[in-house]
């Protein structure tokens, strides 16, 4: 291993992600088709790397701002043999494999993470804190990150957390445009579209190992059946894309309610959520569907921008814990 203080470039280092949303092709990424995500750059997580010997030096302590994140803070070291649970393990087997990749002892660096995403929701908590914990480090190390390079750290820590990662989420918390994910690759979308996403918490935590074990019980057999559905599910994905480059927001919307329809089918929607795309859908939303592995977290609804306060209420009444609202105009084009 490489003395740490031979390669310090930094006092701290500091890394950022944001969260993402699935428009189309959730689960059946899994299975290798398309998938569409976005960027969600209204939800963030920063986070700080610094040697594990060293107190922050007076008047640099940036730990201070993450602090106030609204949903997690957490600071975690990388021995292997710390059997840290939940959000934390993911990012910190990413902060691993990163530090080996650079031969830095794990026990050297440590690692203290701010988020506003709402873990276990599917809005890519994970992902995110894993990909801003390992830029981090990165920039403590003075080490350059290639996108493709991050994108592999992220997935170690997804693979781990769910053992069947497709890698979308890993793809989109470092994307800065939406993008078209398939066979390990994120292409960017480009879109005209002029829309307004609103975004419901259900509530309840979802379950990612769990939903895709749900998932695989039909998608993994060698049914007829199972091949006709991921069939089914690649064409909605195709027009879903189709919609969106054209900038057609009903179109997508109708796509996606359809998408919905099939995950409900797969055993992955829960009464809450299908409630909730229903009120989305009866105050004139284009589409809503689930969004992320289902069995609880969110849903998104697609709307015309001066119709989403209308929705945004009606998912508050339909028993929304949360919504946020995004203009998708802004960085689509
Ligand atoms: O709920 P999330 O954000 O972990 O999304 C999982 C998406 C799945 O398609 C269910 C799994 C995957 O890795 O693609």
């Amino acid at each position: 291993m490489t003395s740490t203080s031979a390669r310090q470039s930094c006092v701290v280092g500091t890394g950022h992600a944001h969260g993402k949303a699935t428009l189309v092709g959730e689960h059946t990424a899994v299975y290798g088709l398309p998938a569409i995500a976005i960027p969600l750059p209204g939800l963030t997580v920063d986070a700080v790397a610094r040697f594990a010997a060293e107190s922050p030096p007076p008047g640099r302590n940036t730990m201070r701002h993450i602090l106030d994140r609204e949903y997690l803070t957490c600071r975690f070291t990388c021995d292997p043999d710390d059997s840290t649970t939940g959000v934390q393990f993911g990012p910190a087997i990413a902060v691993r494999a990163a530090l080996r990749r650079w031969m830095i002892d794990h026990d050297s660096v440590e690692v203290s993470v701010g988020s506003s995403i709402p873990p276990a929701r599917g809005l890519g908590s994970s992902a995110a804190l894993a990909a801003a914990a390992v830029r981090a480090v990165a920039n403590l190390l003075g080490e350059s990150l290639e996108d493709r390079v991050l994108f592999e750290l992220v997935q170690c820590g997804k693979q781990v957390a769910h053992g069947r990662a497709s890698g979308v989420d890993a793809a989109t918390v470092i994307a800065p445009e939406p993008v078209w994910f398939e066979a390990d690759i994120a292409h960017p979308i480009v879109s005209g579209l002029d829309a307004a996403l609103v975004l419901a918490d259900s509530g309840v935590g979802g379950n990612t190992r769990q939903a895709v074990e749900v998932a695989r019980n039909v998608l993994g057999s060698r049914r007829a059946d199972a091949r006709g559905l991921l069939a089914k599910a690649a064409a909605i994905t195709e027009c879903a894309v189709t919609a969106l480059e054209a900038g057609q927001a009903a179109a997508l919307g109708c796509q996606m309610t359809e998408f919905h329809a099939f995950l409900h089918k797969l055993g992955v929607s829960t009464a809450r959520l299908d409630r909730l795309v229903s009120a989305a859908l009866r105050a004139g939303a284009h589409g809503a569907k689930l969004t992320g592995a289902g069995l609880g977290g969110c849903m998104l609804a697609l709307t015309e921008p001066d119709n989403a306060a209308a929705v945004s209420a009606a998912l508050a009444d339909a028993g929304a814990q949360r919504t946020w609202t995004l203009p998708l105009g802004g960085w689509l084009r």
